[in-house]
């Protein structure tokens, strides 16, 4: 389906189970299939036959695996090629592209096991370069921006498109109307802008008159998640090495799953820690992002080793 002529991957929504196995079986199996809800970014099971794709469906349709999340489900073909995450800041009118992340969704190095919120990311990803991105942009933001005119949607905020780049060219898998986790933590730490000017600029309709700047840094960022994540996880658990990894340099360590228990900050979440650190190329800011994880402790932690290795 290409609605307002943004080209988007072959998608349907069902909550009645026998008709979304016709579906995936017209697609020869070889679907997503996807919690239509909210699942924290985990209700997605990749599918590769017809039995696959059965069974997901009934895990998620019919088990309720992800709960309510699942009461509907959207299938969705599965393309080849390499996926990314666009983001742009809009104001009705304008939408300003934001450079080239890629998030590792897979719990488990090499893109394999569970789906989750997002494993750690790296920007720029330079599957693009700055020409490709901008035709990019353009073939899915100006029909995207004709088509909030047309339905009186005055969007305001940020889109993050999950882009797959097929030999057909772009396609969208989702749009989401927020900011990307872990990719925000790669941008924020690129962006040479007042975010706060931003964002005044995109509720007042202004975006126009504000030229992005971003740092030509590679950023790292190298998710620490409880053990069992993406499944069932403990929380509570003390982490240490925290000031230890502070203290290195071109290095920040975002806080997403932690709480207090007295003196001692603790896990409180899946994802835990967004460890992020910047560099000249992305082989010294994966290092300097690794070595602050190293400094990092607690009971179960686990991470990927391989967060922006395709790009090496
Ligand atoms: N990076 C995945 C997400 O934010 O949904």
């Amino acid at each position: 389906m290409a609605r307002h002529g943004v080209p988007t991957a072959q998608s349907a929504t069902f909550a009645d189970a026998t008709a979304a196995k016709n579906f995936a079986a017209s697609l020869g199996g070889r679907c997503a299939v996807k919690a239509d809800g909210l699942a924290l970014g985990k209700g997605v099971l990749l599918c590769a036959s017809v039995a696959e794709a059965n069974r997901a469906i009934d895990e998620i349709l019919v088990a309720k695996s992800f709960g309510m999340a699942g009461a509907k489900i959207v299938i969705q073909e599965l393309l080849d090629g390499m996926e990314i995450s666009l983001h742009a800041l809009c104001d009705g009118k304008t939408a300003k592209l934001f450079p080239t992340a890629q998030d590792h969704k897979q719990a488990l190095d090499g893109d394999h096991g569970l789906n989750t919120g997002g494993m750690g990311a790296y920007s720029p990803a330079p599957f693009l370069s700055e020409a490709e991105l901008k035709r990019v942009g353009e073939e899915i933001l100006t029909p995207w921006l004709r088509g909030c005119a047309s339905e009186s949607i005055d969007f305001r905020g940020i889109l993050y498109p999950g882009v797959m780049l097929t030999k057909a060219g772009p396609k969208v898998l989702e749009f989401n109307a927020r900011f990307g986790d872990p990719e925000t933590q790669v941008f924020l730490t690129r962006l040479e802008n007042d975010l706060v000017e931003l964002l005044v600029a995109s509720v007042d309709g202004t975006l126009d008159q504000i030229e992005l700047k971003w740092s030509p840094l590679v950023s790292v960022c190298v998710v620490l998640a409880s053990g069992g994540y993406p499944g069932n996880y403990a929380k509570g658990k003390p982490i240490s090495g925290l000031e230890a990894a502070a203290e290195l340099p071109n290095t920040k360590v975002f806080h997403a799953g932690t709480t207090r228990a007295d003196e001692a900050v603790v896990t409180n979440g899946g994802r835990v820690l967004g460890v992020t650190a910047w560099a000249a190329d992305l082989r010294a800011a994966r290092a300097l992002a690794y070595a602050a994880v190293e400094k990092i402790q607690f009971d179960g932690a686990h991470f990927r080793r391989d967060i922006g290795a395709k790009a090496l």
